[in-house]
């Protein structure tokens, strides 16, 4: 059993690198599914909220599995369909969901919303994607990247693109592994400050590097590991066009920058991908490719982490 000190998760930096260590190593268990029929009953009787104010593929169908694989429940909020959408407060709302389920998965576009969640809330409240943070998706990327790395310590991260909500757990989560960091960013779109000062505190603490670059040929230039994701999240199709006028094709992943990073490095992406902006398809579909197993790491990391907070 794993057990957190804090009963909830609102961002990759809740969770000490041990605790992260071991829910990583409860995932892979669940994975190769060593626990057996044990697991079965593990969540029975309890019931999983989902409440989204987003579209989800992947967050919401990794949860709903993995909670009827470990014999518990879910209720799909769509928090349009809520009287939160009538004007009743984040607070109440929270109150009420605590009053009849166990655990709360949101998805919202204000990460204040998170905050009030989890401070009104009497259950576990996770993030399952905010307008600063994506924990969830970066539990599942640093186990992918144990499983096809083996270890963290010594490995370069080549982040390019957005300094969004994935960038920033991403590194944080890093930095708390010590995973060194060259993040090719464009002035003006990198993770906001506090953000930067936590990676590098966490960077200096285990005496790794942290850079921010301009090119994205100086971040991915020798690294083991090289991310990306949209240019434009969700919730900033306002900015649409000046985005792609600044991001493509300079920051797009494609096959010449990919092929500057180390001959057995594997590329990452969170998924949805816009293919032909980000990454192009000779990137995300060739052999250094890792997408899929992310995919697939989010039911076992989820499941992990359900049990530690649930059981
Ligand atoms: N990566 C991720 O969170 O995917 P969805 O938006 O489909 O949930
Ligand atoms: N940065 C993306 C991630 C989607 C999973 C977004 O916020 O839309």
């Amino acid at each position: 059993m794993i057990s957190l000190s804090k009963k909830y998760l609102t961002s990759i930096e809740d969770l000490s690198e041990d605790e992260i260590l071991n829910l990583i190593t409860r995932a892979i268990e669940f994975k190769r599914n060593k626990e057996g029929n044990s697991n079965k009953k593990a969540l029975d009787g309890k019931t999983l909220a989902l409440m989204f104010e987003k579209p989800s593929t992947r967050t919401r169908l990794s949860f709903e599995t993995a909670m009827f694989q470990l014999g518990g429940n879910t209720i799909y909020l769509n928090a349009n369909d809520l009287q939160v959408s009538r004007g009743e407060s984040m607070q109440d709302t929270a109150k009420t969901i605590s009053l009849y389920v166990d655990c709360l998965v949101a998805r919202v576009y204000s990460h204040d919303t998170i905050v009030k969640l989890a401070q009104n809330c009497k259950i576990p409240v996770i993030n399952g994607l905010s307008d600063l943070y994506h924990p969830c998706q970066v539990l599942a990327d640093l186990m992918t990247i144990l499983e096809h790395k083996k270890s963290f310590k010594g490995l370069t991260l080549a982040w390019v693109g957005d300094g969004n909500n994935v960038c920033n757990d991403l590194l944080i989560g890093s930095a708390k592994m010590g995973i060194n960091i060259k993040a090719a960013i464009p002035r003006g779109y990198e993770p906001p400050v506090e953000i930067l000062k936590i990676v590098t505190h966490e960077s200096k603490l285990r005496e790794t590097d942290f850079d921010i670059v301009r090119e994205p040929i100086d971040a991915v230039n020798n690294a083991d590991i090289v991310v990306t994701d949209t240019f434009v999240s969700i919730g900033k199709e306002n900015e649409d066009d000046k985005r792609r006028s600044i991001f493509i094709p300079k920051y797009q992943v494609n096959g010449k920058l990919m092929g500057s990073s180390k001959d057995n490095a594997i590329f990452m992406h969170c998924l949805p991908a816009k293919r032909g902006e980000e990454v192009t398809s000779d990137v995300i579909d060739g052999n250094k490719s890792v997408v899929w197993d992310e995919a697939e790491n989010r039911l076992h990391v989820q499941k992990s982490l359900l049990v530690s907070l649930l059981d």
